[in-house]
């Protein structure tokens, strides 16, 4: 069984959405299966970041935020995707058998054209370069958080046509793997946490920035001793951090009012200190130590590399590319 995911590296560090929804989980499936491949999706920023010293800062932030949450170059294979360019020779191969009519129905390029923006063939090419990302290495499972759901769907149907077309099976379809619970983490206005929509809680912030965030919160205009519905974000968040037992007794005590969310707010800040506490500190001591850093991804992108080589292989022999073997 192999796990494979990847994130953008599009800021400073990663939102408590990344975290639940997918770095968790990441970490929790470097110790159940021995082959994990986790990347740095620095091609997929290309669609929005347009600056080379951002993306190289961004990009060591994400393996920044991987290594400080646990994930271990001894369990599990780092990389940067542009460090396997193979990649896009697969993505060619995947437009290919890619109705456009797929790929028109997509979240993410559906939305920028109904915002009116200048959609580009990037964008539009998105789920292609990220079905290559997960055919390529013959993943069997992709941890995601629940916007990425499509994507894997489109994946599967990528993979089933090419194998189709060529009579071969020379792609491996793919699960996706969700937390129920955490499959969308929202923001501090209710959304879904993201950085396009301005309303994320980053999981590495200054102390102060992090009160600024959680105090910013959107609440409606319940009066303290009323009753609170606990089905809004800040519960909603405060529950990530917490035990069942404690998310019980939280229910309870905001059902018999006299609970403000200024208290809910205070709990959650502090929560959240404490439970990244040992991550901020473990991150702390590898922003020194750039050099192993780009070592980790270098051995990473070899690992990496030689479980490409032979199912691209695979795909030009199947599709009669190159010198016949
Ligand atoms: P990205 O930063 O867009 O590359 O996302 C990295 C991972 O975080 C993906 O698996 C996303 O599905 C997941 N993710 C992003 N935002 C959220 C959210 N608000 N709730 C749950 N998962 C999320
Ligand atoms: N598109 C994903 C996101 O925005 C990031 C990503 C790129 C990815 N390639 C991937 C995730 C392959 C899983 C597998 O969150």
């Amino acid at each position: 069984m192999r796990v494979l995911s990847g994130t953008k590296p599009t800021g400073d560090s990663l939102h408590l959405g990344n975290y639940f929804g997918a770095l968790k989980q990441f970490v929790l499936l470097q110790e159940k299966y021995e082959d994990a491949l986790y990347f740095i999706a620095d091609y997929h920023s290309m669609t929005t970041v347009r600056d080379a010293e951002l993306r190289r800062r961004y990009s060591m932030n994400v393996a920044l935020d991987y290594l400080a949450a646990g994930l271990d170059p001894d369990r599990a294979v780092l990389f940067r995707q542009s460090d396997v360019p193979e990649v896009c020779e697969l993505t060619w191969m995947l437009t290919t058998v890619t109705p456009m009519g797929m790929l028109e129905r997509a979240h993410a390029y559906k939305a920028a054209k109904d915002q009116g923006e200048n959609v580009d063939h990037g964008l539009f090419t998105y789920p292609v370069l990220m079905a290559a990302d997960i055919l390529l290495y013959h993943a069997d499972l992709v941890p995601v958080g629940q916007d990425q759901k499509q994507h894997i769907e489109m994946t599967r149907d990528m993979a089933q046509r090419f194998n189709h077309a060529y009579d071969c099976e020379a792609l491996v379809l793919p699960e996706p793997y969700i937390m129920d619970d955490t499959a969308t983490v929202p923001g501090t206005d209710g959304r879904k946490m993201s950085k396009s929509y301005d309303n994320t809680i980053q999981m590495f912030a200054g102390k102060k920035a992090l009160k600024k965030s959680v105090m910013g919160i959107q609440t409606d205009s319940t009066p303290v001793e009323e009753a609170k519905d606990t089905d809004t974000a800040v519960f909603q968040l405060w529950n990530l951090f917490a035990t069942p037992p404690e998310r019980e007794d939280m229910v309870e005590r905001a059902q018999a009012g006299g609970l403000g969310y200024g208290d809910v707010k205070k709990e959650l800040l502090s929560r959240i200190l404490d439970y990244f506490a040992p991550m901020r500190e473990r991150r702390e001591r590898f922003e020194g130590q750039p050099k192993e850093i780009e070592e980790i991804l270098r051995q990473g992108a070899k690992q990496a590399g030689a479980i490409a080589e032979p199912v691209l292989e695979g795909c030009r022999q199947a599709s009669g590319l190159g010198r016949p073997g």
